[in-house]
């Protein structure tokens, strides 16, 4: 693999972590901690859980968009695997 190729391959994955570790952080607080609807009333807490799902949304849907890269790079990989296993001819 090219250095380059390498060297995007790398960038590409510490993004993915850091945004897998947010997806995970916010989802599961959101999720376990934080009270929702009736019960977060007039708390500030609420517009914390708004927050919270806005940076998710937008944390997963960059995430797909990296992990999509991800595969692209690793394409000529991916296919001399399928063409081994005769998946692809
Ligand atoms: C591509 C990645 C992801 C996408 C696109 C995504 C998207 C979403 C969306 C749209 C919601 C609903 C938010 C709302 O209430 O409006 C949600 C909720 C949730 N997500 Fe994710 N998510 C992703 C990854 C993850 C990961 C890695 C975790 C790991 C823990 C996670 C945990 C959760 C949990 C626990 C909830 C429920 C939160 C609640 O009940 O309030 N998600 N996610």
């Amino acid at each position: 693999m090219s250095n380059g190729k390498y060297s995007k391959l790398w960038t590409v994955n510490v993004i993915s972590f850091i945004l897998f570790v947010i997806l995970c952080s916010t989802g599961l607080i959101n999720w376990l901690v934080l009270p929702r609807g009736y019960e977060a009333r007039g708390n500030f807490l609420v517009s914390l859980r708004h927050f919270f799902i806005a940076i998710h949304e937008w944390a997963g849907l960059i995430f797909i968009v990296l992990i999509a890269i991800h595969i692209i790079l690793h394409w000529p990989y991916i296919k001399s695997n399928l063409k081994k296993y005769g998946i692809m001819k």
